[in-house]
């Protein structure tokens, strides 16, 4: 936790402002205050109650197995699909006229599909995947824009009990090939590139660029066409999306699976520099996914229009697009590309148009549209939005009012949901029509969540203390493992609480005086940017593969518009150039192409040595405090105490350029 964490807390702790949910949204909400007594009472019959409300195949014998821990089954025996949960159910039930997806492209092409459309659109996209040889338990590679090919090639691979492993566009042709050899995919679909800033971004080529780096079991790569940018074609293994899917009939016979089956892999940082590819299975992470969308936004599937304004590469994406906005029936909204293009009115254009009602976006983004100013949203109606969420970091209160005030209009409630790619699903949130919220406090767990803080003997802290945030009891999206290493599951996250069975998060947070929670941001080397997950280790591997690079550290310093900045400090080798402007450049291009643009350091300080204490460990606390500009901190522990001088004084740094 940083300094600048703990300033803050005092602040917060003292927060008073309380705002009660609207009358109106509460006389009728889905879920009431009797949610959290219901499910105090009987966790699991709680959570079989919300699991009728897909539609299954086969009754689960048992809810949840646990005897084998940390390796949860939950619904033990059911059987259902996925996809027929999330579409044609809808359409069985006389709802196929009703809008699933209102589609914007950035350049202002738009596509309405109803659930009708997109029965159909799975079905050929399932069918086309049989002709190719997937079945149940394969592994697809998605490299997509925002499209709604993306939510229907995640469908049709759900539909086959396949794997999808969506990997998101912004990343580089090595992370492309990282992940593709960790899952061991066999096919791949991307497009030939999207639009973005006005721009068409290239995707195909980056997959030939990723599957030219080594042998891997990739057979074929089905591309749509999206930026009519010219590709390279080996006809032996590439397929237009439009020939191969086009052609097939649009009706296909789903085969439910069991409720354990994987649905999907995702690939997140942890502490070490290798991704994570977090595994999800069907019947328990349709259930909660479809239960808190439900809940925490209070959907009302015949009159909401929903829109979430991650990208489909993110679990936010998976969760809060496809699965649970699909499997309760639901409107929603899908953008293709970035709030400012063509101008900085874009998304609030876009809630006015399609009448958005319950909008879900990141602080990121909130703080982004502060700085814009409020004449922006000013100029659109907006009075059609109910509840409005936020997710990805802490949210900080002046970021929430903003948001309370100038979007929701002081009438939405705001609904601060905490989870990660690991929960599968919001763990922590208001209840719009139930909670009386905090700026900045996303309150406690949902109803059937067990959740406290505790210290690091595992021992829960009293209201007003601080500690690491657990999950005291499994959850029906919990993740079930990480691809291919068990080993790193349990040592990741169930070997820091061990004798008290505890999931630890990895996040830092406080109980104020009434118990509720303020959550504080990582406690491990993973950095927030933008909502995004970055381990430190990760991009230090990323700087030291350069030749010129010797050492690197990494740190996550506070930033007003990202949550936090990438800085990097690096000692060059003795031929390389003495840090000039080119080679700090070269440097950041280079951390782009080995992870992606997201991974780009805000800012890469050439040193000649790093803090280390006598063991040899880098002390990332005084780097931080050199790039949050603070005076530095205690410098006892170092090897070296002159080392800090000599980096203060010799500091070469270079402005962001992007
Ligand atoms: C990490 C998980 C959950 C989908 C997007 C990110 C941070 C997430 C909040 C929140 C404070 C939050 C945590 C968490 N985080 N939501 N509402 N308040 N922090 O998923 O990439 O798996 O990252 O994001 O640090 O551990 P992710």
């Amino acid at each position: 936790m940083t300094e600048s964490n703990q300033e803050g807390l005092s602040n917060l702790l003292h927060e008073e402002r309380r705002f009660p949910p609207p009358e109106a949204l509460a006389a009728q909400a889905n879920y009431t205050a009797d949610a959290y007594a219901e499910a105090d009472k009987d966790r699991l019959a709680f959570w079989e109650k919300q699991a009728r409300r897909l539609d299954w195949d086969t009754e689960w014998s048992e809810v949840l197995d646990w005897t084998n821990a940390p390796f949860a089954k939950w619904f033990v025996g059911g059987r259902l699909n996925a996809s027929v949960n999330c579409v044609d159910r809808h359409v069985s039930a006389g709802r196929g006229e009703k809008v699933a997806i209102h589609f914007e492209g950035e350049p202002g092409d738009t596509r309405t599909v109803t659930y009708a459309d997109l029965a159909k659109l799975v079905a050929q996209a399932a069918n086309a995947l049989t002709d190719l040889g997937v079945g149940q338990g394969d592994r697809v590679a998605v490299y997509l824009p925002m499209s709604v090919e993306a939510v229907v090639s995640m469908l049709a691979c759900a539909r086959l009990g396949a794997i999808h492993s969506v990997i998101f566009g912004g990343f580089s042709a090595q992370a492309i090939y990282d992940r593709v050899l960790d899952a061991d995919a066999k096919l791949i679909i991307t497009a030939d590139g999207g639009y973005r800033r006005g721009k068409v971004f290239p995707l195909k080529p980056i997959v030939d660029e990723a599957l030219a780096k080594g042998s891997t079991n990739v057979a074929r790569v089905i591309v749509v066409k999206r930026g009519e940018n010219e590709v390279d074609w080996d006809a032996s293994r590439d397929l237009w999306w439009d020939d191969i899917v086009g052609r097939q009939p649009d009706t296909h016979e789903a085969q439910a699976f069991d409720a354990e089956n994987p649905l999907f892999i995702l690939y997140t940082s942890g502490t070490t520099g290798k991704p994570k590819g977090i595994l999800h299975t069907t019947g328990g992470y349709l259930t909660q996914v479809a239960y808190t969308h439900h809940a925490a936004f209070d959907l009302k599937a015949d009159t909401d229009v929903f829109w979430c304004t991650a990208d489909i590469g993110w679990v936010t994406g998976h969760s809060y697009i496809v699965y649970g906005p699909l499997a309760n029936g639901a409107t929603q909204v899908i953008y293709e590309g970035t709030p400012d293009t063509p101008h900085r009115g874009r998304f609030w254009e876009i809630a006015q148009k399609y009448g958005v009602t319950l909008l879900y976006t990141a602080p990121t983004t909130i703080r982004t549209f502060m700085k814009w100013g409020d004449d922006i949203p000013a100029q659109f109606d907006l009075s059609a939005l109910r509840v409005l969420g936020s997710v990805g970091e802490p949210i900080n209160p002046e970021a929430w009012m903003w948001y309370r005030r100038v979007i929701g209009g002081d009438r939405c409630p705001i609904v601060d949901t905490w989870w990660q790619t690991e929960t599968g699903a919001m763990m922590i949130s208001p209840l719009p029509g139930v909670t009386a919220t905090k700026p900045g406090s996303a309150m406690k767990g949902l109803p059937g969540v067990s959740v406290d803080v505790v210290d690091d003997t595992g021992t829960p802290v009293p209201n007003g203390g601080g500690g690491l945030l657990v999950l005291t009891e499994p959850w029906p999206s919990m993740l079930r493992g990480i691809w291919g290493d068990d080993e790193r599951f349990r040592e990741t996250y169930w070997s820091r609480f061990a004798d008290e069975g505890y999931y630890f998060a990895g996040d830092g947070a406080k109980k104020d005086a009434d118990g509720d929670l303020w959550l504080l941001g990582r406690v491990d080397d993973v950095m927030n940017v933008s909502g995004h997950r970055i381990s430190t280790t990760e991009v230090e591997s990323a700087l030291v593969s350069h030749p010129s690079v010797a050492e690197a550290a990494v740190v996550g310093a506070t930033d007003p518009t990202t949550g936090q900045g990438i800085v990097a400090f690096v000692i060059l080798r003795g031929d390389a150039a003495d840090g000039g402007e080119a080679m700090v450049s070269e440097l950041r291009n280079h951390v782009a192409k080995e992870i992606g643009a997201i991974a780009k350091p805000r800012q890469i300080m050439v040193v000649p040595e790093l803090p280390k204490t006598r063991s040899g460990k880098i002390m990332r606390r005084l780097l931080r405090d050199v790039a949050e500009n603070r005076s530095i901190g205690d410098v006892t522990t170092l090897a070296d105490s002159t080392v800090m001088d000599l980096i203060s004084s010799g500091l070469s740094t270079a402005p962001p350029e992007d």
